[in-house]
């Protein structure tokens, strides 16, 4: 089941793009993260621009410089960045979720500084389920023939065992297309290369593209938008 593309490339459309990773606060000055930078998500923003689309980046806490010419959404947690994205998306073409949100947030936030004293040598933190943006905004589809794009790092080292993880997630989130690529302690995140498998919905591979941030954000939007 092949999506539609988005007809005749990008200029003129509007393509909402989450970026980042979300942050969880615990109290005032820290809080539960993960090591996403931004880089690829940034990366699409710059080459949609290019592309003469209208870009929104929702950003959650970016580490990579944000691009000109896109308007910027900040957010932090993924309560916000799911509130940004569902009134973003009302108007988008195209979106595209290459957020790490936050799969868990603290139960309870300290409004205060939370104290060794008060705490003792050991301590458990009880967390609960953040909501799923991408496959709320998959569900809702606010606008008929909106592409949605998903992304998934996996850590799995075996390219057929990631590609099955890739499809039953794409099932699962109900995305149009889901990007794939393998992560670890030492690759996939900041600016350096980057490689990626894209699938659709139907479980297909449509791209697979390995480089720069930059040339692998070109490779993903000739699937969303081929010119
Ligand atoms: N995602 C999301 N909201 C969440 C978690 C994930 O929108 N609460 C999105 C991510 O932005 C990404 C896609 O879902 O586009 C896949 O994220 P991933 O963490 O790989 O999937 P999960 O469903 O969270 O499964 P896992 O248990 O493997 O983390
Ligand atoms: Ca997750």
């Amino acid at each position: 089941s092949e999506p539609a593309p988005v007809p005749q490339g990008l200029a003129g459309r509007t393509v909402v793009i989450s970026a980042g990773g979300t942050r969880e606060p615990l109290d005032p000055v820290r809080f539960l993260g993960n090591a996403s930078t931004g880089s690829q998500g940034v990366a699409l923003a710059a080459e949609a621009r290019d592309r003469g689309a209208d870009v929104v980046l929702v950003a959650a806490n970016l580490e990579a410089p944000a691009p000109e010419g896109v308007r910027i959404v900040p957010v932090r947690t993924a309560a916000e960045l799911l509130e940004a994205m569902r009134r973003e998306a009302a108007a988008a073409d195209v979106v595209v979720m290459a957020a790490a949100v936050a799969d868990y947030r603290p139960a309870a936030f300290a409004p205060e500084k939370l104290k060794k004293d008060d705490l003792g040598d050991a301590v458990t933190v009880e967390l609960v389920r953040n909501p799923d943006v991408l496959a709320t905004i998959a569900a809702e589809r606010p606008r008929p023939g909106q592409v949605v794009v998903g992304f998934a790092a996996e850590t799995e080292p075996d390219a057929e065992r990631r590609l099955a993880l890739g499809r039953e997630k794409v099932a699962r989130k109900g995305a149009d297309l889901l990007v794939l690529n393998e992560v670890g302690l030492d690759r996939g995140f900041g600016p350096g290369d980057t490689a990626v498998t894209v699938i659709d919905a139907g479980g297909a591979v449509r791209a697979e593209a390995a480089g720069s941030k930059a040339s692998v954000a070109a490779a993903i939007l000739d699937v969303v938008a081929p010119a």
